[in-house]
């Protein structure tokens, strides 16, 4: 129920950005089950690479807000998307589970110290490999990667070499994984 009210709220707002923007936008199911794998995980610390104007990052900050519980840091290396990204996650009232920080994921992400729970990879697939190498050290024993793009990202192939259990939502080019 309070899914389903806060879902109208952030819906407006993904919306507008979409109406903008469509080709950059994650489709909305995938939106749908990040929220669910947040409330289902609890995470402590969650990453996201590429994240436009914040659309996804709402929803994972909308269920850590839920879960009274955890922090987001949402990686997007153009200066103006970040600042969108910023001013959404401020306007859904969910900022302070957010830090946005503008930067090259394949610079940032090496710098990165102790685990994350969930890192969600929304950079253009030509980069998933370089960010799967990079964050496969920072994810937690039982954590969640998901891969958006998914029918063009070497990271899916990657993750199921490594031993990660694979679930692929080809309607939504989406792969959901668990370390
Ligand atoms: C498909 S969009 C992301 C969609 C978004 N996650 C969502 O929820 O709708 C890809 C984003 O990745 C950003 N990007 C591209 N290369 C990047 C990099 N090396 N580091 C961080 N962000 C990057 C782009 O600027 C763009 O905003």
């Amino acid at each position: 129920m309070y899914f389903a009210e806060e879902n109208e709220r952030l819906k407006k707002i993904v919306r507008r950005i979409a109406e903008r923007s469509p080709a950059e936008v994650t489709p909305r199911p995938v939106d749908a089950l990040v929220y669910s794998v947040v409330r289902a995980s609890s995470p402590e610390r969650v990453l996201e690479l590429g994240a436009y104007e914040g659309t996804t990052s709402l929803y994972i900050a909308q269920g850590l807000v839920d879960e009274e519980n955890g922090k987001l840091v949402a990686v997007e290396v153009d200066g103006s998307s970040a600042k969108g990204a910023r001013k959404h996650v401020e306007e859904a009232g969910v900022a302070d589970r957010v830090e946005v920080v503008v930067e090259d994921s394949r610079d940032y992400v090496p710098t990165l110290d102790g685990v994350f729970d969930l890192v969600f990879v929304s950079t253009p697939p030509g980069q998933h490999a370089a960010d799967y190498e990079n964050v496969r050290r920072l994810l937690a024993e039982g954590g969640f990667l998901c891969i958006d793009n998914a029918d063009r990202s070497e990271a899916v192939e990657r993750a199921r070499d490594d031993g990660l259990d694979v679930l692929e939502f080809d309607d939504w080019s989406f792969a959901l994984a668990q370390n």
